[in-house]
């Protein structure tokens, strides 16, 4: 295909994870044309480096209703139902399908799936590739299947700089090389935010480029104050800062241990209460870590975990590891609705970037690969029902409607927008140079109570009557 600055394509995806990866894989094997950007080159992508696996009911006990409760449990009173339902109905169609396209998932000498147990699940039901390599795996070979599928264009290292908009309308993006790129439909398939703050298990492009870009065209951004911190990142060893141990090897029997050696946790709890209770330890010893204890596993389920570690010079089978949280992912993000769809026409959003409420306030371990490739099929389909573009176009944008942080911003969000929050500190935020700091600081303030991954320490308590309420910014207005 030649590259003009006036080429068309039917669906423009934005971003190369697991969401981004597989809707335009699912556009294409339907028909259309599709254009894939990616800011880096394909297979660097925070779904490259999940550790998690796929979470989906495929054990002969289990079943989609215990995963929506489990859900449900974990989400803390916040989680949209019909939401959740298509996920835990789904996921497991979704497992087959990624087999289907050479995702080889862990299995047993029978051939059988192994299943892994993640806190919050109250089943086996967590699939994984090579261990704890699973999105590495999932991305490398759904990267593989998109080029080499007719009808598809990938624009490595090129980044969506601003949305085109025209009489309401989504129409394309603009790159940082200042092509425009006009589609029927675009896909925003950019990651989440917790690179926004300064302790951090994502690459360093999960800063909120999806929420920016759809924020600035229009689109709505809902419970940005739930923000996930993951309780055993590794700290204190150079290089490996903010390197994730997974959560699956708690499911084998690693222990978190405080500084006298006792165990202070359930380690299968929901994340939310695993994190809050590491750090409620941490500040209590006034230490900056606590022990993962990882001698009783197998070394060999989790093979590159261990080799990391080792590679710094740590052996997990003879020494507990230092850890302590790390923001991992933002349940908030662009809401949209079942299909992907936002409330900007022809504008759609999946994965981390989008907010369709199925997390609630704390995201259950291993959902967030099933929902990549649930609700990626589901806006791939939505997409191609998107009418035809006019023959005339608004002007596209000349300005980046992205902003990368500063240090700074980075450092205050940690400080104020951490696991214990503060309204001294949130309404800090509220002057960052930042705008999703800003915005963030400002649902923070705004949610006056405790729920999932929100502590406020001034309203410690679960407001019963905020169940079900999701905090919505549009328009540059306050959180309503
Ligand atoms: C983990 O493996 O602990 C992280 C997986 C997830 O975030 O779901």
């Amino acid at each position: 295909m030649p590259e003009t600055a006036e080429q068309t394509t039917d669906v423009l995806v934005v971003g190369a994870g697991a969401a981004g990866l597989y809707a335009a894989l699912r556009a294409a094997r339907d028909g259309a044309q599709v254009t894939l950007v990616s800011a880096t080159p394909l297979a660097q992508t925070a779904s490259y480096w999940a550790q998690g696996g796929v979470a989906a009911a495929l054990a002969l006990d289990d079943d989609p209703a215990a995963h929506l409760a489990d859900t449900e449990r974990a989400g803390r009173g916040l989680v949209r139902r019909s939401a959740a339902e298509a996920l835990c109905r789904e996921a497991p169609e979704a497992v087959r399908d990624l087999e289907a396209l050479g995702v080889r998932f862990d299995a047993d000498r029978h051939g059988r799936l192994v299943l892994g147990l993640e806190g919050g699940h109250t089943h086996r039901r967590v699939v994984h590739a090579g261990g704890s390599a699973t999105g590495r795996r999932l991305v490398r070979q759904l990267s593989a299947r998109l080029v080499a599928q007719p009808g598809v264009r990938v624009l490595e290292n090129t980044r969506v700089t601003a949305l085109w908009t025209s009489d309401g309308r989504c129409v394309g993006a603009i790159t940082d090389g200042g092509r425009q790129l006009r589609a029927r439909a675009t896909i925003l398939a950019c990651g989440g935010s917790a690179a926004l703050w300064s302790r951090t298990t994502n690459p360093p492009g999960s800063v909120g480029v999806g929420a920016q870009l759809a924020y600035a065209a229009g689109a709505e951004l809902a419970d940005l104050e739930f923000v996930q911190f993951h309780p055993t990142a590794v700290t204190g060893i150079p290089g490996r800062e903010g390197f994730l141990v997974t959560e699956a090897i708690r499911g084998e029997g690693a222990t978190l241990l405080n500084g006298a050696g006792e165990r202070f946790v359930d380690e299968l709890q929901p994340r939310d209460e695993v994190a809050a209770a590491v750090w409620r330890t941490m500040l209590d010893e006034g230490s900056d870590h606590v022990l993962l204890d990882m001698r009783q596993v197998d070394p060999d389920g989790f093979p590159n975990v261990v080799g990391a570690l080792r590679e710094s010079g740590l052996d997990p089978a003879t020494t507990p590891i230092p850890v302590a949280p790390a923001c991992h992912y933002t349940m908030g993000g662009v809401a949209s609705d079942l299909h992907g769809a936002t409330r900007v026409p022809g504008l759609f959003a999946i994965g981390e970037t989008a907010c369709t409420g199925l997390h609630g306030a704390n995201r259950l371990a291993s959902n967030s690969l099933a929902e990549c490739v649930v609700f990626g099929g589901r806006a791939a389909r939505a997409a191609l029902d998107v009418d035809e573009l006019p023959d005339r176009l608004d002007p596209a944008p000349t300005e980046a409607t992205v902003t990368r942080p500063e240090r700074a911003t980075q450092k205050a969000l940690w400080a104020h927008a951490g696991i214990e929050r503060d309204p001294r500190g949130l309404a800090q935020l509220l002057g960052d140079p930042h705008p999703l700091a800003r915005a963030i600081g400002a649902a923070a303030l705004a949610r006056e109570e405790s729920r999932g991954a929100h502590h406020r320490v001034d309203f410690p308590q679960l407001d019963r009557a905020l169940d079900g309420v999701h905090l919505v910014i549009a328009d540059g207005e306050e959180p309503r």
